[in-house]
């Protein structure tokens, strides 16, 4: 017991706890990375918070961050249990991998989406192949906007989700397809049913959620999202050949007819359906939000957009669409890419990690089963890394020869254990969408509208204000 007393002695400071609420108030859910910002004023890098009775420790700045994640990487690896997606069916046995805990099917399903992912195409079209063509139907529909103002997230966001639709279900939408339309919106309208203050309470006391309706009714979106991918799923069983792979489902299902073994792996239909909404969710938003934000910056920053289109000329072309090997010839637009992720900051906290032991960091106690948030603005803004950390300033991953360089502190996919399984995919589609965009049009302000916001809009993702913009053919 005094041993025990002890470690707790060496537990994180942090605000005054209340009553039944715990310190919940100190946090704008609606703002956390700014709430998280001003208590590390106050109480230094890693501080206590207390979400009704659950224990929740912040990591602020590279060092703290890149220890827990890095160092003691199975040690902070786990999740926590997040009760508000019962309802979509995950559950004890049904975990697919983003919310799944620390453990044997966690690893066999992230193990299987990665193979899955490497070896894509098999002797058809590879990852890359499919990349470049959506790239193409993306200028399309730019094009066919005539050089009049709009809006880039719908079509973007098409284009982005058009990869998980062909890496999942081997096939992509016709951006004028009506079902295509309803599923991202859904998706768009999920995000936000999972923000604020009531979600967060929701899963401190489960006992809510389970009163009978209540998630059906406030998770709206989210269900009817989960409908959609159960359709998907359901129709692609009906085209199955157990003799061709043509996709991660095809591969998915084959694991499944290995029987016993490979349904405790977590191989089984309603896992199935996880890892498809999971890859959705974790591979759309994010990849559409940077795009977006790499557009709204060569829009402010034209002198920006212009040497990078110049490297392109240089090194691509104006009509050869480019590859992944054009990236190593092509510092500055690599650095542009990087200085877009570091700036655009688009998972401004992470995802909740949990203490799978005991463990201790830079001198502080972290019991098992304490909720980890690790705050990677504070890791992308730091102040001791970056020379202008809120400013857009591509040099940051440049050295003096204009040679690229990417800093330790760049961790906008997390590092560690359960470091984003997608980061491959994802700088893919960053290097060929935005170059492909940037070598067939010049992005400016149309002039009637105002110069657009730089700060974000928190959802989840840290996205920018909408924007209009007109792209104009090279
Ligand atoms: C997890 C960032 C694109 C799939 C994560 C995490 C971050 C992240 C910060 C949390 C890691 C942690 O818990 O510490 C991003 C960014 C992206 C992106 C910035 C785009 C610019 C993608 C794509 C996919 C994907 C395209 C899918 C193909 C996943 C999955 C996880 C994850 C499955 C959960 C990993 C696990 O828990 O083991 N991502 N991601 N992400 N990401 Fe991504």
């Amino acid at each position: 017991f005094m041993k025990r007393r002890k470690k707790w002695s060496r537990y994180p400071p942090g605000p005054v706890s209340l009553p039944f609420i715990g310190t919940m108030l100190s946090v704008d859910f609606h703002n956390p990375a700014h709430s998280f910002k001003q208590l590390q004023k106050k109480f230094g890098n890693i501080y206590n918070l207390q979400n009704c009775w659950t224990n929740v420790v912040v990591l602020n700045g590279y060092k703290a961050v890149k220890e827990a994640l890095v160092h003691r990487s199975e040690d902070f690896a786990d999740r926590p249990y997040l009760p508000i997606y019962e309802h979509l069916g995950y559950g004890k046995k049904s975990e697919g991998i983003v919310f799944a805990r620390y453990g044997h099917s966690w690893k066999e399903l992230r193990k299987f989406t990665l193979s899955t992912l490497r070896n894509f195409g098999m002797g058809k079209k590879s990852l890359e192949e499919r990349v470049v063509e959506e790239a193409g139907f993306l200028c399309s529909a730019f094009k066919s906007k005539e050089g009049r103002s709009f809006d880039v997230h719908v079509p973007v966001n098409k284009a982005v989700c058009n990869m998980i639709c062909t890496m999942v279900f081997g096939e992509r939408f016709d951006y004028s397809d009506e079902t295509f339309h309803k599923l991202l919106h859904f998706f768009e309208n999920s995000l936000n049913e999972e923000t604020g203050f009531f979600p967060q309470l929701l899963n401190v006391v489960p006992i809510l959620v389970r009163i009978p309706g209540l998630a059906q009714k406030i998770f709206q979106s989210q269900k009817a999202f989960m409908d959609f991918i159960d359709v998907l799923i359901d129709k692609h069983m009906e085209t199955w050949n157990p003799a061709y792979t043509r996709d991660l489902t095809d591969a998915f299902l084959k694991e499944m007819e290995k029987g016993k073994e490979a349904e405790e792996n977590g191989f089984h239909y309603n896992n199935l359906r996880l890892v498809a909404a999971d890859l959705f969710g974790a591979g759309s938003e994010t990849t559409t939000t940077t795009l977006r934000w790499a557009l709204l910056y060569m829009l402010l920053h034209p002198e920006i957009q212009s040497k990078v289109q110049a490297e392109i000329d240089k090194v691509i072309g104006r009509e050869r669409p480019p590859t992944m090997k054009d990236q190593a010839s092509m510092p500055y637009t690599n650095a542009v890419i990087h200085e877009v992720q570091r700036c655009g900051d688009i998972i401004p906290v992470g995802l909740p990690h949990m203490t799978y032991r005991d463990t201790e960091l830079q001198g502080f106690f972290i019991p098992k089963g304490t909720t980890i948030i690790t705050n990677l603005s504070s890791v992308l803004k730091d102040e001791t890394v970056w020379e202008k950390p809120n400013e857009f300033y591509p040099e940051h991953f440049l050295d003096v020869n204009g040679q690229f360089v990417k800093p330790d502190a760049f961790l906008p996919f997390s590092a560690g254990r359960r470091v984003c399984l997608g980061e491959q995919l994802a700088r893919m589609e960053l290097f060929l969408f935005f170059t492909t965009l940037l070598q067939k049009f010049t992005f400016v302000l149309p002039e009637d509208q105002p110069r657009p916001r730089e700060d974000g809009h928190f959802a989840l993702t840290n996205s920018p204000h909408p924007y209009l913009l007109q792209a104009v053919p090279r």
